[in-house]
């Protein structure tokens, strides 16, 4: 077992606690078999809603929607031992009003297991985080890029640079005054997530917003190169499944074309029952 992780399953108190401490680690995960290997190493696993355009092809994760979630979030909550797993609200699932959203956050809650959702918005998101974690709701927020606003800001750029830093601070300040337990960065200049981590109380878990965080987050289909879409710069590639997988299945067709698969192996013989 390695040093930094925890025996039980830590509950968003014990990941505030981190705050300034050994790097949190998190992954999504989608699936049961993938969320069994990312449990054994990450603190947290989020089920994101990147799983509409990693699985299911979507173009945004705007079409995602909340069945698509709590499918993926049963899927994963299978796998899981020792990590808290994380769930996305997707877009239209909150923005209506804090109602709504713990209408939708205790459906993902109460029908996947997940110990706490994450939802995209600074400021004005604020009221809504503040009425979820009043009743129950555990909260990570998600400030800078928000994917799921690609349209209203105009694709999926670099945030707060230059004089738009004053926005995504006090976003990140009005969702941590809110309560929420933790904040995704995504998408900043190094500069500007150091001074947030350093201003707000909670962790701040960066997609793209250098180690100045207290965490990190990537999609494992990205580190695992197995989701060639696009590359964004701050994927490192840890793995080249992807082609390691089309490797192996262009020799599959070819042994079947050959006929040289199945081979002796593989095949059963009349006189031994079981083999
Ligand atoms: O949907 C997702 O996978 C995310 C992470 C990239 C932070 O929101």
């Amino acid at each position: 077992m390695s040093a930094t992780l925890e025996a039980k399953i830590p509950a968003p108190p014990d990941i505030r606690a981190r705050k300034g401490g050994v790097p949190l680690v998190m992954l999504t995960a989608y699936t049961t078999p993938v969320a069994r290997l990312v449990d054994r190493h990450c603190d947290m696993v989020l089920v994101g809603d990147s799983v509409g355009m990693v699985l299911h092809g979507l173009p945004s994760t705007l079409g995602v929607t909340m069945e698509m979630m709590i499918l993926h979030g049963r899927a994963v909550a299978r796998g899981i031992e020792r990590a808290m797993m994380v769930v996305d609200m997707p877009f239209g699932a909150y923005e209506e009003g804090p109602e709504q959203a713990f209408r939708n956050a205790a459906r993902l809650m109460a029908e996947t297991g997940a110990a706490a959702v994450k939802l995209e918005g600074g400021a004005h998101m604020a009221p809504t985080i503040a009425f979820l974690v009043a009743r129950g709701v555990p909260v990570m927020a998600h400030v800078g890029l928000t994917p799921q606003a690609v349209h209203a800001l105009g694709g999926y750029r670099v945030q707060g640079r230059g004089a738009d830093g004053e926005r995504i601070r006090r976003d990140a300040e009005a969702v941590a005054a809110a309560g929420a337990f933790a904040v995704v960065l995504e998408k900043l200049p190094e500069a500007l997530a150091r001074e947030i981590t350093a201003a707000i109380a909670i962790p701040t878990i960066g997609i793209g917003a250098s180690a100045a965080c207290d965490g990190q987050v990537l999609v494992v289909d990205d580190m695992l190169g197995l989701f060639t879409g696009f590359r964004p710069k701050f994927v490192k590639r840890y793995a080249e499944l992807g082609a390691a997988a089309e490797e192996a299945i262009a020799a599959y067709a070819a042994e079947v074309r050959a006929r040289r698969f199945p081979a002796a192996e593989h095949v059963f013989s009349a006189e031994a029952p079981g083999a």
